[in-house]
């Protein structure tokens, strides 16, 4: 049977992994500034990350959602504490499309309404709904465009104004967009859409699967506009690379059984990876790592003449390059060993594990200066 031919591949075979390096199968050592989009957290193959999914499945892997699994209960616990949502609750599932796709079913449930608001350059995942309200209409396909979304330019309180009827169920919006490269939704524009909505009893839908789990140096991009969401959403740096996603809920909205549901989601082993990420982020505190690291990272690249614009909060970077330096990317993997992420049409992005030191970020600066020289 051939594979499924749907991704471009880079030449190149990795087979083992550590904190912020890959190696490849000829033993080529790659710094990964990329994080496979955003999903390494703590670092690849972090020895308590390792060992909490080992001792998980020497003790029991797998069940179902209809008997006790107490470790889901501490992951909430936990979760609930770190991110400064003790209150909300928490359906878990296996995929950032999945996380999305209940939360708009969720608002529809909770407002009897079908209308969605969401914005252009978003990225929400490829389930039915998740698709419909991103903004690409080449991966939508007619089976999915029946949903009722209508896109808006982000930052634009006018458009959201006026496009905010009593029909709307949600607003969706990324932390930062990720996929859209890096654009960030003004905290002022944040506030206005959490008070609007509000008002018009739309719920508020935030997307942190890209920039959630500490990576923009707050556990939610959202928390630097002091807003909260009725519902985010999550998933990549959750399980740095075991495959889980989460909805937080907000308490005033009320679940009865059978409303939503899954196999696999909060699995033992899912719950066992997601709790050592937040114990690892906490212990070694990585947040803080994210915040000074990143910063210190946009003010020097925001000192290259080459570069026409910087955007980003913490290790969440993107920065744009003119037409002819769009070969990039490739050079600094093919001459530098530098995994990094892109953006269409001339977006780096840089989205490495929260544990990068500063050492790693000046071996990419080096780069970065014979590249652009
Ligand atoms: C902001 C955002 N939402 C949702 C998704 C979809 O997540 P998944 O690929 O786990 O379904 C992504 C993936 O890139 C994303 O960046």
């Amino acid at each position: 049977m051939k594979l499924f031919d749907v991704y471009p591949l880079f030449a190149i075979e990795p087979v083992r992994a550590e904190g912020s390096w890959i190696w490849d199968k000829a033993g080529t050592k790659y710094l990964d500034l990329y994080g496979g989009h955003a999903v390494i957290s703590i670092g690849h193959s972090h020895p308590a990350f390792v060992k909490a999914i080992t001792d998980q499945l020497h003790k029991i892997s797998f069940y179902s959602n209809s008997v006790e699994n107490p470790l889901q209960r501490k992951l909430a616990d936990k979760l609930g504490e770190l991110s400064g949502y003790p209150d909300y609750q928490l359906f878990l599932c296996n995929s950032g499309a999945e996380a999305n796709e209940n939360a708009l079913k969720l608002a529809s449930f909770a407002t009897g309404r079908k209308k969605i608001l969401a914005f252009r350059k978003a990225f929400h995942g490829r389930t039915s709904g998740a698709v419909a309200a991103t903004d690409n209409p080449k991966i939508v396909s007619p089976f999915n465009a029946g949903h009722q979304i209508e896109f808006l330019p982000l930052n634009d309180q006018a458009a959201l104004q006026s496009a905010l009827t009593p029909e709307v169920a949600a607003v969706i919006i990324e932390g930062i967009q990720g996929v859209g490269g890096i654009q960030v939704p003004n905290d002022s524009f944040l506030q206005w859409v959490a008070s609007a909505c509000r008002k018009n009893n739309s719920l508020l839908i935030l997307d942190e699967i890209q920039s959630g789990y500490g990576r923009t140096g707050k556990f939610f991009a959202h928390q630097y506009a002091g807003i909260r969401p009725d519902l985010i959403t999550i998933a990549k740096g959750m399980g740095n690379g075991f495959p889980v996603g989460g909805v937080l809920i907000h308490p005033d909205i009320k679940s009865w059984h059978g409303m939503l549901g899954t196999t696999f989601g909060g699995s033992y082993l899912a719950c066992a990876a997601s709790l050592a990420v937040l114990e690892v982020l906490e212990k070694e505190s990585l947040i803080a790592n994210a915040a000074q690291l990143g910063s210190a990272w946009i003010q020097r690249l925001k000192s290259f003449a080459g570069i026409l614009d910087v955007r980003g909060r913490g290790l969440m970077i993107g920065f744009d390059l003119p037409v002819n330096h769009t070969n990039l990317r490739s050079n600094l993997l093919e001459v530098h060993k530098i995994f990094t992420g892109e953006a269409k049409p001339n977006t780096i992005r840089l989205l490495p594990s929260l544990a990068i030191t500063a050492g790693e970020g000046n071996l990419f600066f080096d780069a970065l200066t014979r590249e652009l020289a």
